[in-house]
């Protein structure tokens, strides 16, 4: 039965193949996410053509997992969300043609999310689905008398806005987001020019011989250095080469404009990554990350499926410590960055969402910080911080209530941007 407000959407962008029924953007009747990180691995990062052959053969059972999870049927949807960009052009496609198909066959209609906006959505869905059970959350009122989804008592008020720093593996982004009377606004504050943070994790775990995702083994290596023991540093950004208008040099650097934004909100993690490796070489840790490598993940001897305590047996104290001074680095720009934002904004409010915002040394320093600031800081639960599809159902249900649907010519958009 139709009108219950539930959404099935379809996540597809990187090396997640994922759906979700959400209610009314507030109540998740599951999120099925199936990760292609076994296939990528090998080679050290995602591999554009074989995230789009994973995808084709997982998209089928992910949505059928999804809708029996929640255990309802296509009749009783409501709308199809998915991911329209930013993302591989060949993964996004995946998800946007089995989506448009959906649509079609059911007569459902179609609406397109911005991925970065559903990472803003994970955490806003979290603290929507806490409220509910204090029944607080303006997205749970009950439909009208008769039923109808009407945007009047569905939405939440305008009112105060929030700094949202989105980092994952593609995207290092600052937003201000404002919720207006029927829909989100965004307002982009600051970005990366090169590699946004989660990638310079992949790569500085790729050069130490670590697995990859790298995130997660830098993240509990960490735990076992000394922050401090290498001090690098981030130097203030220029911004002058690129306001004289040339091009970006990254895929992240393409999803956002840069030339009005305040260059002490603007991010560069290209540099740390190189003076790891200068580090590495000049210290001849080379040898040891490749003996890592073979112990870990391709020699004949190495486990099925490594643990820290099998990483941490093939690290030395130095290069603990290195792997230690690295994040301490990295969530350190993340820090000063996002507060002086927040400073200058004057917002009350942080969000912190993506893939790197599953990392604890980041939430524990942003935390403190925030409680020294007195502002409030909020980040989604791990299964909501990296991609899954709840958080495009979350986000697209503003879309539902103010009728902005996607149009059955849409295609999908590697370099979509969020926001002016
Ligand atoms: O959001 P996500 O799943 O995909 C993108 O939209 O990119 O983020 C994946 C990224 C990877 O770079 C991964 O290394 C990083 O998030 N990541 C972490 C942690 N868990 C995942 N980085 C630091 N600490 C973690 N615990
Ligand atoms: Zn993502």
């Amino acid at each position: 039965m139709r009108g219950r407000g539930l959404i099935l959407a379809i996540e597809s962008s990187c090396d997640e193949t994922a759906a979700a029924v959400v209610e009314r953007g507030a109540r998740t009747l599951s999120s099925v996410v199936a990760s292609q990180i076994s296939t990528h691995a090998r080679y050290g990062g995602v591999v554009p053509e074989l995230a789009s052959r994973e995808h084709l053969r997982a998209i089928v059972p992910v949505v059928r997992a999804a809708l029996a999870q929640a255990n309802v049927a296509l009749a009783d949807l409501d709308a199809i969300a998915v991911t329209s960009g930013p993302g591989l052009a060949g993964a996004l496609l995946v998800g946007i043609t089995y989506a448009k198909a959906l649509a079609f066959a059911t007569g459902l209609p179609l609406i397109a999310v911005n991925h970065l906006e559903g990472h803003i959505h994970a955490v806003l869905l979290n603290e929507r689905e806490s409220a509910k059970e204090t029944g607080l959350s303006p997205y749970m009122q009950p439909p009208n008398e008769d039923g109808a989804l009407t945007p009047e008592g569905n939405l939440p008020a305008a009112g105060e806005p929030s700094l949202a720093l989105v980092v994952s593996g593609g995207h290092t982004h600052l937003y201000l987001a404002h919720p207006t009377a029927n829909t989100w606004h965004y307002v982009l504050i600051g970005r990366t020019l090169d590699d946004a943070a989660g990638e310079a994790y992949d790569k500085v775990a790729k050069l130490l011989g670590l697995g990859y995702p790298g995130g997660p083994w830098i993240d509990a290596l960490a735990l076992h250095g000394n922050p401090r023991a290498v001090p690098f540093a981030f130097s203030q950004i220029k911004t002058k080469l690129h306001l004289a208008g040339k091009a970006p040099r990254t895929k992240a650097a393409k999803t956002a404009p840069i030339a009005n934004l305040d260059p002490h909100f603007l991010f560069s993690f290209s540099g740390i990554k190189t003076a790891v490796l200068r580090y590495v070489e000049l210290h001849n840790l080379r040898p040891e990350a490749e003996a890592r490598r073979e112990a870990l993940f391709t020699g004949l001897d190495a486990p099925a499926q490594p643990t820290v305590e099998d990483a941490l047996a093939t690290c030395d104290p130095q290069t603990l410590d290195l792997i230690a001074s690295f994040q301490h680095a990295v969530v350190g720009d993340l820090l000063k960055k996002t507060f002086a934002a927040q400073e200058s904004l004057g917002a009350r409010r942080i969000l912190v969402t993506g893939g790197v915002a599953a990392n604890r040394e980041l939430r524990r320093r942003f935390t403190a910080e925030a409680a020294r600031r007195s502002v409030s800081v909020a980040f989604p639960t791990l299964a909501l911080s990296t991609d899954n599809a709840a958080m495009i159902a979350a986000a697209a249900w503003p879309r539902f209530l103010a009728r902005d649907f996607a149009s059955p010519s849409l295609s999908a958009d590697p370099s979509l941007a969020l926001g002016g």
